[in-house]
């Protein structure tokens, strides 16, 4: 029988340590020789997450601290307010993941192109020597700040489950680290984001959850998206 708790921080500190520590073995042992695994984290737990990572991964696999950049209406009054979660990023094995780039570059500024002249290649500048020097024609290179607002409360995706996450940050994620024939494992799916994402970007996936509210939502999620598609 499924059990039926709602995600809260139910763990006393230690225990949850430990309980994300005994996951993280497992979840290294399942990951392919070319596999990444992504831990998304908030302002509380984030440094002691990152020591279990290094432990268990070893510090020689990790990859990113991605920021996740955000905006909500703060009530926080006497310090600054939280506008950022992190997601740690560790591969299986160093140098030997897999990294899409051309997928993830991200369109330049307006103020990166001031000064820039076109033509029929694209936006240019001269150095000292006339040589062109040309922006790339797909964008600049992805940095490790997302900046993906959070769902609104009238956003189409919206599933009113209280840690749903936006599509388009798991969908920078699945983008960066799989590819069609991969899989794409997510043991906490919650509102089914993860599976919802991977089966738009058709890779094959695998997702957990122990709360029954959770698996209902995914499977409404996926069943609606196999009607539209
Ligand atoms: C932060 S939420 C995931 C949110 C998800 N990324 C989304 O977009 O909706 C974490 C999920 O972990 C689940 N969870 C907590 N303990 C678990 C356990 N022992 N085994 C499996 N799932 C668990 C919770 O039910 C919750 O849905």
């Amino acid at each position: 029988m499924l059990e039926q708790t709602q995600y809260t921080d139910i763990w006393a500190n230690d225990n949850y340590l430990q309980f994300m520590y005994e996951r993280l073995i497992l979840m290294r042992e399942l990951l392919s020789e070319q596999g990444s695994i992504y831990l998304h984290c908030d302002w509380h737990k984030s440094h002691q997450l990152r020591f279990l990572l290094d432990e268990v991964f070893g510090e020689a696999n990790f990859v990113n601290e991605i920021v996740w950049k955000y905006n909500w209406a703060s009530t926080v009054k006497k310090k600054f307010s939280q506008k950022h979660d992190t997601i740690f990023w560790y591969a299986k094995h160093p140098d030997n993941w897999i990294f899409n780039l051309d997928e993830l570059r991200e369109p330049y500024t307006e103020a990166q192109l001031k000064g820039y002249k076109r033509d029929a290649r694209g936006y240019y500048t001269l150095d000292a020597s006339g040589k062109k020097w040309y922006a790339h024609p797909k964008g600049q290179l992805p940095s490790d700040l997302f900046e993906i607002g959070i769902i609104s409360r009238s956003a189409k995706e919206r599933q009113n489950y209280p840690t749903q996450k936006p599509e388009a940050l798991i969908e920078r994620i699945i983008k960066a680290s799989s590819n069609e024939d991969s899989i794409v494992l997510d043991c906490f799916v919650g509102s089914g984001t993860t599976a919802v994402v991977a089966e738009k970007l058709g890779r094959r996936w695998i997702v957990s959850d122990i709360n029954k509210g959770a698996i209902h939502t995914t499977m409404k999620r996926i069943q609606k998206l196999g009607e539209t598609q």
